[in-house]
């Protein structure tokens, strides 16, 4: 078949035809341990049932009105995530890039309604926000950024996990700080536990808005609700996508006090954002997810599987540091590494290197203890011998 498809992903030669927990199948009825959760967004598997059930519901009720009008799983949906994060409202788009458009949006209007005629808001070295054109200018990778120019202006750009280079930033058009509580696609970077506190600290003094980009630390992914909340702090602006609704398209902006009341009607819109199809996913993750008491469950998983995969490979002169959150885990070589993926996936693992030397790994929730030995022993292996050559 010829492949009319634009070029914009090196994709790996597997297509995938079904799916149930953490297994996928391809179309040649191979089968395969989805270590990424299709890159943090299946985190109750595939094909879970109650996911299922609520999709196609409301399918057959109503797919789609128009935000001209009340949508009421939207209302529904926006009172659980302010109950869960302590924010106070929400506006709903499809994805995570959308979500922070929102945020940037926001930050903007906040500058202008506190007199700056030209907002800046500081984004940290090695960040991703996602790829439309403001977002890919937040974001602290040149190579997304590469052959885009002219750039989004007003972004100031300061090291990760670096409260010193925050504090010393003394530009007087500053208006929000734009945040990953773990970044991801920058190499699973945890920062220090201080970190996200003395953040708030000095947007709190200097009157800036706190905005964490949760779209991929969100919705569980490190044992709590959001990642905020391991640092017992609230941001003004909260951003998420990606697990918000398990693979239906959905992204959210959340905001509170003053930058809730930033984006008033006629300020930002999304026809798709919001619709009942999706918000009924979304509202099935949340009961899920609540109902089964997940977040327990990825909290231990996840310092297990930090502990399992130490214990295998922390002696290993090429390992170089094994870090993460819940289930967002880092296992960074001391070389590029890009050449494991296409080797994990002969061996039946999905799997995802980013930052080029750090395998990243994002398994679903529900994965049971015989599939967490498996992916601790199997991966681990395929580690020290790819490091071995
Ligand atoms: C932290 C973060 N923000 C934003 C995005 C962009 O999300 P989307 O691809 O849904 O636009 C991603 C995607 O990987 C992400 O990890």
């Amino acid at each position: 078949m010829t492949d009319q498809v634009m070029p914009t992903y090196a994709r790996l030669p597997v297509t995938f035809e079904r799916g149930e927990g953490v297994w996928l199948w391809d179309t040649a009825g191979n089968r395969y341990f989805d270590a990424i959760s299709g890159v943090a967004v299946c985190s109750l598997g595939h094909a879970h049932p109650a996911i299922a059930a609520a999709i196609s519901r409301q399918a057959g009720q109503l797919l789609h009105t128009s935000n001209i009008y009340r949508i009421g799983l939207q209302q529904q949906l926006a009172a659980h995530l302010c109950r869960l994060s302590g924010l106070d409202n929400a506006f709903f788009c499809n994805s995570g890039a959308e979500a922070n458009e929102a945020a940037l949006k926001i930050a903007r209007r906040y500058g202008h309604h506190r007199g700056i005629e030209s907002p800046r808001v500081v984004v940290m070295d090695r960040s991703f926000h996602g790829r439309t054109l403001a977002t890919l200018s937040a974001s602290g990778n040149p190579r997304i950024q590469d052959g885009f120019e002219p750039l989004v202006q007003g972004f100031i750009r300061v090291p990760y996990n670096d409260l010193a280079a925050v504090a010393a930033l003394d530009h007087p058009d500053i208006a929000a700080i734009l945040v990953e509580p773990v970044q991801g696609e920058g190499g699973v970077r945890v920062p220090a536990g201080d970190y996200l506190a003395g953040l708030r600290r000095i947007a709190d003094e200097r009157g800036w808005l706190l905005m964490l980009d949760e779209v991929q630390t969100g919705m569980g992914r490190t044992g709590t609700w959001f990642a905020f909340q391991h640092a017992g702090i609230l941001p003004d602006v909260m951003t998420l996508a990606k697990a918000l609704a398990n693979g239906v398209p959905i992204g959210a902006c959340l905001a509170r006090g003053v930058a809730g009341e930033m984006l008033s009607a006629g300020k930002h819109a999304s026809t798709f954002g919001g619709n009942p199809l999706a918000c009924s996913a979304a509202l099935a993750v949340i009961d899920t997810l609540e109902s089964e008491h997940w977040l327990e469950r990825v909290a231990a998983l996840g310092v297990r599987l930090l502990a399992g995969f130490k214990t295998r490979l922390a002696h290993h002169p090429a390992v170089v540091d094994i870090r993460g959150l819940g289930l967002m885990i880092g296992i960074e070589l001391d070389t590029p590494c890009a050449g494991l993926v296409a080797e994990a996936l002969a061996r039946g693992y999905l799997i995802n290197v980013t930052a080029d030397t750090t395998v990243r790994l994002l398994p679903p929730f529900i994965l049971n203890d015989q599939e967490e030995t498996a992916l601790l022993n199997d991966l681990s292996t395929l580690i020290t011998e790819y490091t071995a050559r």
